[in-house]
């Protein structure tokens, strides 16, 4: 049995979990900062970093308590090493970096982007690949097919905004505060999805676009004032969820994957979970959802990711810092 501790600084979550053998996640807290940025109506870098720094040390020594270990049972560190915030996964990747040396146990720096990939495992450890996987958070929007272990595939992804971005523009204008993706989710389901037909960009080609849809939001919703927000909030949700599963299906199509997944933190979003849950029934191919709380960044993703990676690659140099533009690594 190996056991592997995960720790994930990279933007506004302050996350640690201790892992089994890649698939088995023996304990995982998370700490959101998410009120803390509310007021701002979005991620302040400084204030993340400096409440990673406050935070850290407890999560980390919470995730070890529940798991029922203790350093010297461990068998690696890893901590989130890119893409993220600079100052934010720099507190993570000390962490990580200063517990292996104390414990004198092998580092792993780990891509953020790899372990959404990753999640998929830990709700589901029987997975084969290949895999037709949607990561859609804040920050990040790209289809990947993961053809093997290490071995991905970007087929498509955002040219401008991520969905989630998208999510939290469309709320901060429809007056619903932020987070904006959970409020307009709740909203939605008291409106019409077919009362307007907003915008599907990109149609035909693998990559996707949200920004002509935000302003497609705003200017009906300056043609129409007094309109009902509810059938605002849920046609923007269709055309975002729209976009979304096209481009997810034709990977699949294309790559003969007979799974689809999802990743990051709009994978939350109900009408999203259903409509890939139908897609997949319809193409005879099976749906892996994973949980909110793997699909919101996590310390377990990480730790498992560490794991393959630590078989794969063996160990990272402590030498190694973090990278905010790291990019998934791809097969040529
Ligand atoms: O992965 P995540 O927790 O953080 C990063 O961006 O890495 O994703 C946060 C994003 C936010 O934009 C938030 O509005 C969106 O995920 N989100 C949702 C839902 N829950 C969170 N978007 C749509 N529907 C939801 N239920
Ligand atoms: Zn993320």
């Amino acid at each position: 049995m190996t056991l592997v501790l995960g720790i994930e600084t990279s933007c506004d979550e302050t996350a640690a979990a201790v892992v089994e053998d890649g698939r088995y996640v023996r304990s995982s807290v998370v700490s959101s900062q998410v009120d803390l940025h509310a007021r701002f109506g979005g991620v302040v870098p400084e204030v993340a970093s400096r409440a990673h720094v406050e935070l850290i040390g407890t999560v980390i020594a919470d995730a070890l308590v529940e798991a029922g270990t203790e350093l010297a049972d461990l068998d690696a560190v890893a901590a989130c090493h890119g893409p993220g915030l600079a100052g934010a996964l720099l507190v993570g990747v000390s962490a990580a970096k200063a517990l292996a040396l104390v414990g004198g146990l092998p580092y792993v720096g780990v891509n953020h982007l790899e372990a959404h990939l990753y999640a998929a495992w830990l709700a589901e450890p029987g997975l084969e690949p290949p895999l037709a996987v949607l990561i859609v958070s804040g920050g990040h929007t790209m289809v990947v097919v993961m053809e093997g272990h290490g071995r991905y595939r970007v087929v498509g992804q955002t040219v401008d905004d991520a969905a989630g971005e998208a999510f939290d523009k469309v709320a901060r204008h429809l007056g619903l505060g932020y987070p904006g993706g959970p409020a307009i989710d709740r909203l939605a389901r008291e409106g019409d999805r077919a009362a307007i037909r907003f915008p599907r960009a990109m149609a035909g080609e693998p990559d996707l676009s949200f920004a002509g849809l935000k302003t497609a939001v705003v200017n009906h919703v300056r043609g129409h004032p007094g309109g009902s927000v509810a059938d605002v909030a849920a046609s923007f949700q269709e055309a975002v969820v729209d976009q979304l599963v096209t481009k997810l299906v034709a990977a699949a199509d294309e790559a003969r994957a007979p799974v689809l997944a999802l990743g990051g933190g709009v994978a939350a979003n109900s009408r999203l979970r259903a409509r890939v849950a139908e897609a997949a029934a319809a193409s005879g191919r099976r749906a892996f959802l994973p949980s909110r709380e793997l699909c919101t960044d996590n310390g377990a993703m990480i730790a498992a990711t560490a794991w393959w990676r630590l078989r794969a690659d063996g160990p990272t140099s402590l030498g190694e810092g973090a990278d905010p533009n790291l990019r998934l690594p791809e097969i040529t």
